[in-house]
């Protein structure tokens, strides 16, 4: 069993510092003292009641009592391992981030693949979206690419998220069904909110049983910023390619799996690490200039699109290598937190109503989850740089701020910690020019739910189109209320008439009588549009 040596990184160096082995040591109270008994409590006599002053008992059991924090409310169930991201090639041109500037240059990163709907101890092989998120602990602070494995989502607006996440996972009168979508309330969802269309085909394909994590993509799904030192920016859609390529399970395989080793897929990615069969991803972007915003007849900030690779290249600009096994799952899988709103100068956000959202909700449920604003200190969570402020106190302050002053502006301390300029690298939020009327409302090209579903489904080879079919008569034909099975049905015939006629008889409903809509697939003034 030879253990492959991967040179320490600065991530690796910090961690250090907090592991503890118990070999060889003696048992102490969290107070250090030395424990001479811990198979029996204190008693009042041979057969009499166990005492409170049993100071060790009342410490080993309160603490054990205390051992659950909240699961993750989405996402629940992940595995995650360290590894380092080395750049190809300079970026500069496009973006001032640090750790994108020197091609050779390696940033540690720390990555967590998930899925989406099933508790923390539900199925690896589920038919569901997988998440695939990583933190790049550069020079300049922490920078998370929160992504899926999936390049668009079901819903535009982050509004609609708890209404998502209602309607798929377990329903609340009986708790079923665990980690699956089949059942009523996600199709009615579905059905109701035609904007799922085109990742629910996805969802239906075989990318939603992927066969391991290492032999899946991952996508940012939103438009990001890049902005260069010149404050020019380009809209960018983030996509990791595997190494190994894409594969997947079959529908029956899948089943079967879950019923032989629920750890299926965490387990291909511990043990390929422990065999030195490191997990790789390369990195890219696609890049839209800000003159071509509009050139598309898809909004480019609609979550629900993709931009075509044939027309929006992907540019590949580095690699993430996965090379080692977490020490602890609950201290750095569990505790870590992602957050799309931890960008560094040169990455920044857009107008996308999804990301929007998504930076408000982050932070806000791991203050519950991590108890309190200092998960920050957590180990997993720590900058590799420092961080100065004028933040105090909170639950479980692990540092100890030294000094009188904690607020800006000041004199007593010589106002420190003082702010930084641009050119000190402090993050400038981009000058994007907003305006218009305050609105409920989007482009309507939003409304266009079809176009890109129907793209997907015809890009597909014929083995996969049964995969999909089979697919929706498993899930929709687990759905009890035929009213939502022909709603279904009725919103897929805008997909393909066919597909949504074998459903139909599949699952016991009136086929279709709608017909596919004629609105034409997204190809705008594509090939005039001036992309990198
Ligand atoms: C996890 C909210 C959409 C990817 C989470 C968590 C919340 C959340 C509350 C749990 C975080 C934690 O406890 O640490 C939302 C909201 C969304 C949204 C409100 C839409 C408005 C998305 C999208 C993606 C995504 C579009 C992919 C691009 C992830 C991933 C995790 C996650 C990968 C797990 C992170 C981890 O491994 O710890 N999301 N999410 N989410 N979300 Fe989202």
């Amino acid at each position: 069993n030879e253990k492959h040596i991967v040179e320490e990184n600065s991530k690796d160096q910090q961690l250090a510092q907090f592991r503890v082995n118990n070999y060889g040591t003696k048992m102490t109270t969290n107070q250090s003292v030395k424990v001479s008994e811990d198979e029996q409590s204190l008693k009042a006599g041979i057969r009499g009641p166990t005492l409170l002053e049993d100071f060790h008992f009342r410490e080993k059991i309160t603490h054990f009592d205390h051992e659950r924090i909240p699961e993750r409310v989405v996402h629940a169930r992940g595995y995650a391992a360290h590894g380092e991201f080395e750049l190809y090639e300079s970026m500069k041109e496009f973006t001032k981030a640090g750790f994108l500037q020197q091609a050779g240059s390696k940033t540690p990163v720390f990555t967590r693949f998930s899925n989406v709907v099933g508790s923390r101890g539900s199925v690896d092989t589920a038919r569901d979206v997988r998440g695939f998120a990583v933190k790049f602990y550069t020079e300049e602070g922490n920078y998370d690419l929160v992504g899926n494995n999936i390049p668009v989502f079901f819903i535009q607006d982050a509004i609609k998220f708890p209404d998502l996440i209602h309607a798929i996972q377990p329903e609340p009168h009986n708790e079923m069904p665990q980690a699956a979508s089949a059942h009523d309330t996600f199709w009615d969802f579905v059905a109701n909110n035609q904007e799922s269309a085109h990742m629910v085909m996805w969802q239906m394909s075989d990318r939603a049983i992927p066969k391991n994590f290492r032999m899946m993509e991952g996508f940012g799904v939103h438009t990001f910023r890049f902005v260069n030192a010149e404050g020019k920016a380009h809209f960018v859609k983030f996509h990791w390619k595997p190494a190994l390529g894409i594969h997947s399970l079959v529908w029956d395989e899948a089943q079967k799996i879950a019923g032989k080793d629920s750890d299926y897929q965490r387990r291909d990615l511990w043990e390929s690490i422990e065999h030195g069969n490191f997990a790789e991803f390369e990195l890219g972007v696609q890049m839209i200039e800000e003159k071509d915003e509009f050139m598309f007849d898809f909004d480019i900030l609609d979550a629900t699109k993709i931009w075509p690779e044939e027309v929006v290249p992907v540019k590949i600009f580095g690699k993430m290598t996965l090379n080692r096994n977490v020490d602890n799952v609950f201290a750095e899988t569990e505790q870590v937190a992602f957050h799309p709103g931890n960008v560094v100068s040169g990455i920044d956000f857009t107008n996308d109503p999804l990301l929007q959202g998504r930076l408000f909700s982050y932070l806000d449920t791991q203050l519950i989850r991590l108890g309190g604003p200092n998960f920050t200190e957590i180990p997993i969570n720590r900058a590799v740089c420092p961080f100065h402020n004028n933040q105090r106190n909170g639950f479980s302050r692990q540092r100890i701020d030294v000094g009188q002053v904690s607020y800006h502006k000041n004199s007593l301390a010589n106002n420190t910690p003082s702010t930084s300029t641009a050119a000190e690298g402090g993050f400038v939020h981009y000058a994007e020019k907003v305006e218009g009327r305050i609105i409920q409302a989007r482009s309507d090209s939003f409304k266009d739910h079809f176009s890109q579903a129907r793209l997907f489904w015809n890009s597909m080879t014929l083995p996969e189109k049964q995969h999909i079919t089979e697919a929706f008569i498993f899930e929709v034909g687990k759905v009890q209320s035929k009213s939502v099975r022909q709603q279904v049905v009725d919103m897929f015939v805008h997909v393909d008439k066919a597909m949504a006629t074998t459903i139909a008889d599949a699952v016991g409903v009136d086929r279709p009588t709608g017909e596919q809509s004629t609105v034409t697939a997204s190809s705008p003034a594509l090939s005039q549009a001036n992309t990198i």
